[in-house]
């Protein structure tokens, strides 16, 4: 029989390092430290400590640390990730913890999401926004998934403070979308942090702003490259209000029924 330690190394490499009840760590020598319990720390005092009753989707849960840690509050979670590498964690990880009836892992891609007729109370989209090819229309997807509460974590290019841009632009004046502060989304062709998936990174102008244009409010930054947002379908910019028969091009049929 394998000891705990022999199933992380089978089971590696690690992207989130959990701990164990047995106090083994998956992946102890991270080089972003102790992740991502450091960013938890501050994000946890923003959501609610009972979530008894409550559902929690996670896209890109990856080896499953937000979906546990929401568990652990009780809630119901799905969660969802691309690949089968992680997922083999997460499935592990659920048994170890004794959290297996609690959160439901699933193999997916964010776009077969548009084909789902749900909402569940808080979304977590973190770190996974710049890896879409589409991130918009993932953005998009994931907005008409969130009952009550979205946390969206981007990585972003620190810069000038955001300008809020006029209503309108003349044809000819192409000025301002050069200036600092403007929203700005950054087009990576080769890579990012040795990541080729790494597609896209955002200005913080920017990441709010798709925010908003996905239909939803930005509510506070609880730390950095965090936004919490709540639907805001008839906002100013929401695409919910004029452009949908886009998305719906874009997704597939309607979906019907939850
Ligand atoms: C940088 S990790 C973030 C993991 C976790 N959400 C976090 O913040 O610690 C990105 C995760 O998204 C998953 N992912 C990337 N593209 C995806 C897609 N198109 N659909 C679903 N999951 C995807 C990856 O497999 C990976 O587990």
């Amino acid at each position: 029989m394998m000891t705990v330690t022999q199933e992380i190394g089978e089971l590696g490499p690690w992207f989130h390092n959990l701990h164990l009840p047995d106090g083994t760590e998956t992946c102890k020598d991270h080089r972003l430290g102790d992740f991502p319990n450091v960013k938890w720390a501050k994000l946890a005092p923003h959501l609610p400590l009972d979530l008894k009753g409550a559902t929690v989707l996670d896209v890109g849960c990856n080896a499953g640390f937000y979906s546990f840690e929401l568990a652990k509050r009780g809630a119901q979670v799905t969660a969802i990730d691309s690949s089968e590498h992680y997922l083999r964690q997460a499935r592990w990880a659920a048994h170890t913890l004794g959290l297996e009836d609690r959160v439901e892992f699933r193999q997916q891609q964010i776009y077969e999401l548009g084909a789902v007729n749900r909402r569940w109370d808080i979304v977590l989209f973190l770190g996974v926004l710049y890896h879409l090819r589409y991130p918009l229309l993932g953005l998009d997807i994931v907005s008409r998934c969130v009952g009550k509460t979205l946390v969206v974590q981007s990585l972003v290019a620190h810069g000038e403070p955001a300008l809020v841009p006029p209503p309108d632009l003349e044809l000819a004046d192409r000025a301002p979308l050069l200036r600092p502060g403007w929203p700005r989304l950054s087009f990576i062709e080769r890579r990012f942090a040795g990541d080729p998936s790494n597609w896209w990174v955002p200005n913080e102008a920017c990441l709010a702003a798709m925010v908003r244009s996905a239909g939803l409010r930005v509510l506070s930054t609880p730390l950095e490259e965090f936004l919490l947002c709540a639907p805001d379908p008839d906002g100013e910019t929401s695409m919910w209000r004029w452009n949908q028969e886009e998305f719906w091009a874009a997704v597939g049929p309607r979906a019907a029924g939850p």
